[in-house]
């Protein structure tokens, strides 16, 4: 079984994001010792904007960083996200992280019905955190965004652990971390998983 540990937030040591995926990825290395995990942070290690460049794979280089980033998504078998609210969605280097596995005919299609995800299988776990409070809220393009992605890839199977009002007051910053830490799902293996 292999699981892909993403990061984003940008605020280093002091991002609630990094500790809740940790904790995550942390519960599957516990439950499953042979668990094949790989990192990548998309802070420190930016991929670079989809351009029109990249879609003509004018930069060698660059067109294989892609392929490798599509290959390690792929072969994933869980895929646990540290994703920070920024400006109401997503932090830019985790959506251009997201234009390198949204490829049609590898992640997705179209068909005469309508567009179909082939990268079903997966489960995806998302470590939110956001400075205000935005659950059911229309302010919210950040986890409605991240699921409807990984719906149209074919991944329904996603979980959030969210904190969020953690920029209301330090007060509310320990007690969501706290809840979140609570809420963290119990690993279970997957049907495909060997
Ligand atoms: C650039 C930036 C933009 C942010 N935008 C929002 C926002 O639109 N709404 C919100 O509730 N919090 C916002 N925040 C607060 C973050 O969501 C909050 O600090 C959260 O803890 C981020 O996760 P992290 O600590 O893992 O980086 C923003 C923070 C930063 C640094």
């Amino acid at each position: 079984m292999k699981l892909l540990h993403i990061d984003s937030s940008a605020l280093g040591a002091n991002s609630v994001t990094r500790e809740l995926s940790a904790a995550v990825a942390g519960r599957w290395r516990e439950s499953f010792p042979d668990i094949q995990v790989e990192y990548r942070d998309l802070d420190a290690a930016p991929l670079p904007h989809l351009t029109g460049g990249s879609l003509a794979r004018a930069d060698a280089d660059e067109a294989a960083e892609a392929g490798r980033v599509l290959e390690q998504f792929l072969a994933a078998d869980v895929i646990v996200i540290g994703a920070p609210m920024y400006n109401f969605s997503i932090p830019s280097t985790l959506k251009a992280w997201i234009d390198r596995v949204a490829i049609a005919g590898k992640t997705f299609k179209y068909t005469e019905t309508g567009p179909l995800g082939l990268a079903g299988g997966k489960k995806v776990i998302i470590a939110s955190g956001r400075g205000g409070i935005h659950s059911g809220a229309p302010t919210d393009f950040q986890e409605p965004y991240l699921r409807q992605v990984f719906g149209f890839l074919g991944i329904d199977d996603v979980e959030f652990v969210r904190a969020e009002g953690v920029a209301y007051s330090p007060q509310h910053r320990a007690d969501a971390m706290a809840e979140a830490h609570r809420s963290i799902p119990r690993p279970m293996a997957l049907d495909k998983a060997a």
